[in-house]
């Protein structure tokens, strides 16, 4: 997902442009680029790093006079994040200059037959055919050439576009990805989303698939594809910057909850293609694979609580054990690492200190470093032999939720690949997983759709003293990261523990009235701690299951019943936390806590 904005009016472009850019960087920072025409001379600047390199490089925009500008903020998907992947690209002749946000599909067949007509590509990028096919079409008519040159693109696309022909005037085309015209006074814009408009104008158009605009700094004209005038009401946007900025959520936190179904596609769709899991950034080959004894992960907080999710599907798929360790801890134990060890390190921020420590410990070691982290660039991405971007967006809530679930999506995908890698799948099964990890943005869509009780559920839970969280296997694996949930963001005391351990002493803190959220969503075990319900039943607990849909049995044995999709028994955890994400969500609101930056807590601890 990238991020484009786009300005015209009788006023220097830049420095608008790079403070709409910072308003998008949620949608992306791995590379930056702004163009701006300055009496008919289009001229570029573009790096890759973040929104703050490019302030730097074009001095807040100073270096970039000129009244009418297009910029972009990305996520690399086709082209690593390099200056001449990013964005604007410029066409041969140097008339055009094009900003895009979303994937083109044809792009090859296009590339071949643009390059067949002698034009000269310069980056690896899909965007790149755009603005060699309006050069290609024009003809001195600068809408008709971008008409033109959109009707040969499948797939979807937000386009701004410059004309040093026509130095007053932008365009902007949607088809499938968002783009939205902000109206100012002798000034106009596009841009990705309102974020980016709201600090200049709280008029705006929303653009329709399949619709052009022509902006000059007194007028926007909407065609449709016919190129047919399309009349436009303008809306009035209600949000203030900072609510905008969280999509009109509350919370960031709770913004990035319901995100998570778009998230978690983002990290995996351009990741199995034609029904084949395709990890490029992976490069270890199959016979490498096979050398691999022991597999170590590796992080803190979340980020190691989705190892300890991640875990059972590796075991269970690739046949190699699977030691999960705390970053802090494995720092400073003798970590039994050698070259037959590939180390798993997860992070959202990359920057992590004791991560960081601990994968140096372990390179020294000879360990081989595969990275999945979220921030592009960052210091563990850089250091790693391998990484796994998570394409989550930034995260801005200090408690991660699209982080977590994003980071273990990748493990699943990297227990599937690794283990067709090593023969140890059918091809029916293999689809058959393929298929499962497919459905898991939708089926997490569904936990929001079925769970209108959380709120309610939250005000029976907000006053404990302590919650225990129990579950088996992948079940207790969401119990850690949900009793850290609930800790972290409501101060709530709650402890994870793995329900078969109940027994063995732990059971004698359970009294009347005692809050209970028991795991029962692994089809393979979810009766065994059916059972474990009873008992605590027995002693006064007042218990909240979850389970997966059509379990009637635990209607009869809890107070309250959370149901989820059921999924593969491997995949269940990263669905089943979302509901554990929202109640502690929802109690930490009911007790008036401060959700996104909690007491105490930082997004990244870059220090030990
Ligand atoms: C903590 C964050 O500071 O660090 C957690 O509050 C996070 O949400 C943990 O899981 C690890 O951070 P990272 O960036 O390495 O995943």
């Amino acid at each position: 997902m990238c991020g484009i904005v786009g300005f015209v009016g009788t006023r220097n472009a830049a420095p608008i442009l790079l403070e709409g850019l910072k308003r998008l960087e949620y949608r992306g920072y791995d590379s930056a680029g702004i163009a701006v025409d300055h009496r008919g001379v289009i001229s570029i600047s573009k790096v890759s790093g973040r929104i703050e390199k490019l302030c730097e490089l074009t001095d807040g925009g100073k270096t970039m006079p000129g009244f009418a500008g297009i910029a972009h903020t990305r996520w690399a998907t086709h082209g690593a994040p390099t200056d001449v992947n990013a964005h604007p690209h410029m066409s041969c002749d140097g008339r055009f200059s094009v900003v895009h946000n979303g994937i083109i599909e044809n792009y090859m067949e296009l590339r071949d037959e643009l390059m067949g007509n002698g034009y000269l590509f310069r980056s690896q990028t899909d965007t790149e055919v755009i603005v060699h096919l309006i050069e290609m079409y024009y003809d001195g008519n600068f809408k008709a050439a971008v008409m033109k040159a959109t009707s040969r693109l499948e797939g979807s696309y937000a386009l701004g576009v410059l004309c040093s022909d026509e130095p007053g005037k932008i365009i902007a085309v949607k088809e499938a990805s968002p783009l939205i015209l902000g109206i100012g006074i002798g000034e106009n814009f596009f841009a990705s989303d309102v974020t980016a408009l709201v600090a200049y104008t709280r008029n705006v158009l929303y653009l329709n698939d399949g619709e052009l605009a022509e902006l000059t700094p007194e007028n926007i004209t909407v065609y449709d594809c016919t190129g047919t005038p399309v009349p436009k009401t303008a809306s009035r946007v209600t949000w203030d910057i900072e609510a905008a900025e969280k999509g009109g959520y509350e919370h960031f936190m709770l913004k990035e909850i319901m995100e998570q179904p778009r998230a978690v596609k983002a990290a995996l769709t351009p990741r199995i293609q034609e029904n084949r899991i395709c990890l490029d950034e992976f490069r270890m080959t199959p016979g490498e694979l096979r050398g691999i004894r022991k597999i170590v992960i590796t992080a803190c907080g979340s980020a190691y609580y989705a190892g300890c999710a991640g875990k059972y599907a590796i075991e269970k798929l690739c046949h190699i054990p699977v030691d999960v360790q705390l970053a802090s801890e494995l720092r400073y134990s003798e970590p039994q690492i050698d070259s037959s060890t590939l180390l798993i390190v997860l992070s959202q921020s990359g920057e992590t200190a004791d991560t960081i420590a601990a994968m140096k410990e372990c390179q020294s070691l000879g360990a081989k470093v595969l990275a999945i982290v979220n921030v592009v660039g960052s210091t563990i991405a850089k250091l790693a032999d391998y990484t796994l971007y998570m394409w989550a967006g930034p995260e801005i809530a200090v408690a991660t939720t699209k982080g977590y679930t994003t980071q273990l999506s990748i493990l699943y995908l990297f227990a599937v690949y690794a283990a067709e890698a090593l023969g140890l799948l059918s091809e029916k099964e293999y689809q058959r997983l393929i298929g499962e990890l497919q459905a898991l943005p939708q089926k997490i869509q569904q936990v929001f759709d079925m769970n209108g009780i959380l709120p309610r559920l939250a005000s029976k839970y907000n006053t404990a003293r302590s919650i225990f969280y129990i579950g088996r296997n992948t079940d207790y694996a969401a119990a850690l990261e949900g009793a850290l949930k609930m800790k972290e963001i409501s101060y709530l005391h709650a402890e994870a523990y793995a329900a078969g351990e109940l027994k063995h002493g732990t059971i004698a803190l359970i009294d009347e009235g005692q809050p209970v959220v028991a795991l029962c969503c692994n089809d393979r075990i979810a009766e065994k701690t059916m059972n474990n319900i009873l008992e605590v039943k027995a002693r006064g607990a007042q218990v909240l299951a979850l389970a997966v849909k059509g379990n009637r049995t635990v209607l009869t044995q809890a107070d309250d019943v959370i149901y989820i999709p059921g999924t593969d028994s491997l995949f269940q955890t990263v669905v089943e936390i979302i509901p554990l994400q929202l109640l502690a969500y929802y109690v930490a609101k009911e007790n008036g806590c401060d959700i996104d930056k909690p007491k105490n807590l930082a997004k990244a601890v870059t220090v030990e």
